[in-house]
């Protein structure tokens, strides 16, 4: 369940990308194929804050080749756009709808930068990274509301997700970045680690608000401990 939260402003970007490690043009994941293209570090240096112009949307894309068994998909990430906020109600429904609105306008605003990977058209996952971390973090960049829909699960385009995060942050010199997770959530929690996020103990109770399709707020409280990653070790 994604965690709306007070809107702050995110840091303004820097103008030039600092050092980003390009990715390797070939990465497995899960037993798929993840081909990067060479213009990956460009493509995620373009994303910044603020309005996207359509250019601009159209520039920062990642796009990503994937092959599975049924045979290679051509997916990519970019930034959210507004056609995207109502396309996102495959989790959550309608009950989402006013969480997806909020996004857009933090998104907009540049508090958070949230990126959907698209297949035709259609955004089959989302992250959003929260500028300002939390109190425990501050100035630790937050990665939120990380999902992909359930058929495309596996592929490894959760990783890609994080990766375009973690580049993200580094072209913002951040040296550090972190996430929550849901103690019951052992497989999500497998995945961070091994992809180099480390606990921060104690755990503790995460809770917030959003309000669903008949008006009610609804209440959530989950037991998360934060893992955070050393981007400097990237
Ligand atoms: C977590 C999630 C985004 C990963 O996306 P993905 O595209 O499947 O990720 P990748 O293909 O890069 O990596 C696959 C790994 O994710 C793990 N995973 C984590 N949560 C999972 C879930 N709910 N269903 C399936 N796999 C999951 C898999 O077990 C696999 O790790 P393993 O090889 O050790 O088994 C996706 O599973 C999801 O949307 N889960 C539901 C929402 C959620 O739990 N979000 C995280 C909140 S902290």
């Amino acid at each position: 369940v994604p965690r709306p939260d007070s809107p702050q402003f995110g840091k303004p970007a820097p103008p030039l990308a600092p050092s980003l490690d390009a990715p390797s043009a070939t990465v497995s994941s899960g037993g798929a194929s993840v081909a990067s293209e060479e213009t990956h570090a460009r493509a995620v240096a373009g994303l910044s804050c603020g309005p996207r112009t359509p250019e601009q949307v159209r520039d920062s894309a990642l796009p990503i080749s994937l092959r599975w068994d049924a045979g290679p998909i051509s997916l990519h990430i970019r930034p959210l756009e507004e056609s995207d906020v109502r396309a996102l109600e495959w989790h959550g429904g309608p009950d989402l709808r006013s969480f997806y609105e909020w996004q857009w306008e933090r998104h907009c605003e540049g508090e958070r930068e949230v990126l959907v990977v698209v297949f035709n058209g259609f955004p089959i996952g989302q992250v959003a990274l929260h500028w300002d971390g939390k109190p425990a973090h501050p100035g630790v960049p937050d990665i939120q509301s990380l999902r992909v829909m359930d058929l495309f699960r596996g592929l490894g385009i959760g990783s890609k997700l994080i990766e375009a995060c973690e580049l993200e942050a580094s072209r913002r010199t951040c040296g550090k970045i972190g996430l929550a997770v849901a103690l019951d959530n052992a497989p999500a929690r497998r995945l961070y680690e091994r992809l180099g996020y480390r606990a921060h103990e104690p755990s503790y109770f995460d809770h917030w608000d959003y309000i669903n399709a008949r008006g009610e707020t609804v209440h959530v409280e989950e037991h998360v401990i934060d893992l955070i990653k050393d981007l400097s070790q990237r």
